[in-house]
């Protein structure tokens, strides 16, 4: 099928209004019937009057007009499966009575089965497989739902909004009435039928009400949902008091299931989650599941408000309710942490996660803006630039107008859009009305793609005491933006003097010193700020915190990197110090490696590793994630070519040669470490857990045979998995044959938990090194065609092996023989006839193909070039693969 392209340009208003639907559900396997009314008046600002119901893969039984049954020749089916009613002038009651096939259904969109039970999806365009409607965001409605199902299959049934009315019905079967008091776009609904159980609790308000709160799961989960009903708990808590915003429904639901292409989803009231963002207890979730966890939901309940009261009024517009949301999430998830150093720890890892996939995804064919303006499929756009640099944009306003400054414009933002659907210069409007700021320059952070550079300069003169910082900006060009007009950038500046001490920073039209810490506004291609005062050569902290997602060129000497990574008070830029050392240092050790000659360790990252390693005034969980090397893409997306065998190479010999020649230091710090006997994921626990699966590893790649001991006898008596995830991953990557014992054994445990069996196929697919000499892309495969457990039809599996091994296992995936191509090309198609989504996510893998080695350039683009050849691509494959050939 040809894809059209979709331009927000080309964005009009509805012909006609949905003021209220009732839908009722007969729920079967292959055969649910729906039957929808819906009352639809037409919306006086336009002239056409030609109302499109949309609709996909269903299968029409009648459509009844106020009344009346309508014969075939009184509305027109589109090949796409729309229908149109031409000249509704009129309000009218449209009854329409469709059938579908949950069972078949493996695209996840839509009414579908996991494990027997029935679940929805609609964002961005699943209702229209549900039933024939005006299936856009601008459109709401309100919605009342009947359900009717046989008891024994289905005991519960949920919908949004408030249980009106259940009771039973004949033949064993029964049912339940839901009604939403607030109007809803179609994306937002939900029903869920099933054999669940629920954690419940009633919640109380701060407006003194109460709220009844249910965690819904498989009946052998219910011990799982503790931690997911205390997160929700604080997340209630947490936007009350943060900016004002309750919970406006007598009940709020939280269903987990283990078939969801996503994370998890904000239907009204009814949220559906991926099981692996809710379901949580020692045994099964490590430190990152837990923080996870608490994260996701309270993401999907802060979308109640950011989101769902106000939604978006076209797809193109997705970063207003996304990218706020992840940012009140990672705020949310920074205030539970409370002190500076565990805030700075969360902060690192946000950044990191940026770097490592937005900022690649900003450099190569898929760039956009963080609102795009065409797309081919939007399923597409649920990206990092809309989600992670979108919640950057937000904060950069944040930044910019103080913490209540922007609580003032969220709260107008609130009030003058509740209960409609907004776009981006709406929230861009609220905020600068209500601080009375001119945020026009500042809107080319929604329209204009790619990584800005910024470069510092800078100057300090003995006669004057004064120092000058030259900040210039330019941004490479993306796929159809050559030339970019300067951005706004607030950029964080402070400046140590020689003892580690910040000075006072006054510049030049100032009268006196105000604050050891500044943020320039950078909006002309090229400005400099003066500082008076200054009475030695400073060294300068730059674009602190991260303050805005930019990419700064300043030629530090490795002299005053070790100096940042002990002195900055800034404990983002201390850790981002110790980065650019150990970056510094890798650079150099791949180049030994292509040339041949023996790999060494920069000395002043080897000095400033030490000094960090020993130091006592800093947390363990500070300096587990300071001391982490940078993830292979880090480095690669640093390198003019990347070449991912020499990458793993001067990685594994700087891990070998750090654990020997520090061991006796590393064998005291892993001591010094120990956790609190008794688990639990708090930060500072996890802190310690995580210096010691670090420590763990540098001394089996230094050879302490004792350590692989001490690991194997972890992964076999510890009761938590954090600890025997990172034990048995350190075996794994090892050379020990011990490997497969453990691996075997862990199977044996795991298989019948669906969240343990994924992470043992990560630690597969992730593996370092070959196992027992078979490359592990043969263990991948070898695992997807005969593992009785892998599954390709669920994205969950799909995501823990196939694309951790593509994305995650640079050296393993890009072999030179072309072997893991020929294994991408191979899942890339297969996927593609089950679930769209997965597959473009997947195909994205090549995106970077023209970065790497020729040879590898060269097999990805044949690769690429296959896919693409290949008939009945689905849309969401054949854009993500497009765009990358183009
Ligand atoms: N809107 C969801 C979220 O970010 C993500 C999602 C999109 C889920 C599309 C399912 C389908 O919270
Ligand atoms: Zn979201």
């Amino acid at each position: 099928m040809a894809s059209a392209t979709v331009y927000r340009k080309d964005y009009i208003p509805p012909t006609h209004w949905v003021d209220s639907v009732h839908l009722e559900f007969d729920l079967h396997p292959q055969q649910t019937h729906v039957h929808s009314t819906l009352i639809i008046r037409p919306n006086e600002d336009r002239i056409n009057n030609d109302l499109v119901l949309n609709g996909r893969d269903l299968e029409l039984v009648r459509i009844v007009m106020d009344g009346r049954e309508l014969d075939r020749t009184e509305y027109t089916l589109m090949p796409n499966g729309d229908i149109v009613l031409r000249g509704i002038t009129k309000e009218i009651k449209l009854e329409i009575e469709n059938i579908i096939n949950p069972q078949a259904n493996t695209s996840l969109m839509g009414l579908y089965l996991s494990k027997g039970n029935f679940m929805t999806q609609c964002e961005a365009e699943g209702f229209r497989r549900i039933t024939y409607y005006p299936d856009r965001p601008d459109i709401s409605a309100k919605f009342t739902v009947r359900i009717n199902a046989p008891k024994s299959v289905c005991p519960v049934l949920l919908s949004n909004g408030n249980l009106v009315e259940e009771g039973e019905l004949d033949g064993n079967w029964h049912y339940t009435c839901w009604e939403d008091p607030f109007p809803k776009p179609s994306y937002l609904f939900a029903l869920v039928a099933g054999n669940l159980k629920c954690r419940e609790e009633k919640f109380q308000l701060k407006n003194g009400k109460k709220a009844l709160l249910q965690i819904w799961v498989e009946p052998q989960n219910l011990d799982k949902t503790e931690f997911a009903l205390e997160s929700l708990k604080r997340a209630i808590a947490w936007d009350e008091e943060r900016f004002g915003l309750e919970l406006d429904l007598e009940r709020f639901m939280i269903v987990a299931t283990d078939d969801f292409t996503m994370g998890a989803m904000e239907n009204k009231g009814l949220n559906i989650f991926n099981s692996r963002c809710v379901l949580a207890t020692p045994e099964v979730a490590t430190d990152r599941d837990f923080a996870r966890i608490e994260s996701v939901i309270g993401h999907e309940y802060f979308h109640n408000w950011t989101g769902n009261r106000v939604t978006c009024r076209d797809w193109f517009q997705l970063t207003l309710k996304e990218g706020l949301t992840v940012f009140r999430e990672q705020e949310f998830a920074a205030d539970m942490l409370g002190d500076s150093t565990a805030r700075a720890v969360k902060r690192i890892e946000d950044v990191r996660y940026l770097r490592d996939r937005q900022f690649t995804e900003d450099a190569g064919p898929m760039a956009h803006p963080i609102r795009p303006e065409s797309y081919e499929e939007i399923n597409n756009f649920y990206t990092t630039t809309v989600y992670e640099k979108g919640a950057e944009v937000i904060r950069m306003l944040q930044t910019l107008l103080g913490k209540d400054g922007f609580k003032r414009g969220l709260e107008q933002y609130i009030r003058d859009h509740d209960g409609s659907s907004a776009t981006c210069e709406d929230f861009l409007n609220a905020m600068a009305e209500a601080n009375m700021r001119n945020l026009s320059q500042f809107t080319r952070w929604y329209s204009q793609a790619g990584t800005p550079h910024v470069r510092v300069r800078t100057h300090w003169d003995e006669r004057s005491a004064t120092y000058t910082i030259t900040l210039s900006q330019f941004c490479p060009p993306t796929p159809g933006q050559t030339k970019k007009e300067p951005f706004f950038i607030p950029f964080d500046v402070a400046l140590f003097n020689s003892k580690g001490k910040p000075i006072a920073l006054q510049l030049q039209a100032e009268t006196n010193a105000k604050g050891t810490s500044r943020v320039l506004e950078l909006t002309d291609e090229e400005h400099s700020w003066v500082f008076v005062g200054v009475k030695e050569k400073p060294i300068p902290s730059l674009a602190r915190n991260f303050s805005a997602p930019i990419i700064v060129d300043y030629n530090y000497s490795p002299e005053e990197l070790v100096f940042l990574s002990q002195c900055d008070n800034d404990a983002f830029n201390r850790a981002h110090a110790m980065e650019e050392l150990s970056l510094l240092c890798i650079n150099e050790m791949v180049s030994d490696y292509e040339r041949g000659t023996r790999m060494v360790i920069n000395p002043h990252y080897r000095n400033a590793f030490e000094s960090m390693l020993t130091d006592k005034s800093i947390s363990p969980a500070f300096k587990a994630i300071a001391l982490t090397l940078p993830s292979e893409t880090r480095i690669a997306e640093a390198q003019p070519m990347i070449n991912p065998i020499s990458i793993r190479a001067a990685i594994r010999s700087l891990r070998e040669q750090l654990g020997r020649q520090f061991s006796h230091l590393i064998m005291r710090v892993f001591d010094d470490n120990a956790p609190n006997p008794v688990y639990s994921p708090n930060a500072a626990d996890a802190g310690k857990r995580a210096m010691r699966a670090f420590c763990f590893e540098l001394l089996l790649a230094g050879g302490n045979a004792k350590s692989l001991l001490r690991a194997r006898q972890i992964f076999e008596t510890s009761k938590n998995l954090t600890e025997r995830l990172d034990a048995l991953r350190i075996i794994v990557n090892s050379a020990s044959p011990t490997k497969f014992t453990l691996l075997e054994a862990a199977e044996t445990e795991w298989r019948n938990e669906p969240l343990l069996i994924n992470k043992w196929f990560t630690l597969q697919a992730t593996a370092t090194v070959p196992m027992d000499e078979c490359p592990i892309v043969d263990v991948v495969q070898n695992l997807v065609e005969r593992y009785p457990g892998y599954n390709a039809h669920n994205p969950n599996n799909v995501y823990s092996l196939v694309l951790a091994f593509c994305q995650n296992n640079l050296a393993e995936f890009h072999r030179p023989d072309g072997v893991g191509y020929k294994f991408w090309v191979e899942q890339v198609l297969k996927l593609d006839r089950i679930n769209p989504q997965v597959s473009s996510r997947l195909a994205r893998c090549l995106d970077g193909w023209r970065r790497y080695t020729p040879e590898c350039s060269k097999l990805m683009f044949s690769a690429l070039k296959y896919v693409y050849s290949q008939p009945n691509l689905s849309t969401d494959l054949k854009e993500v693969v497009g765009k990358a050939l183009n």
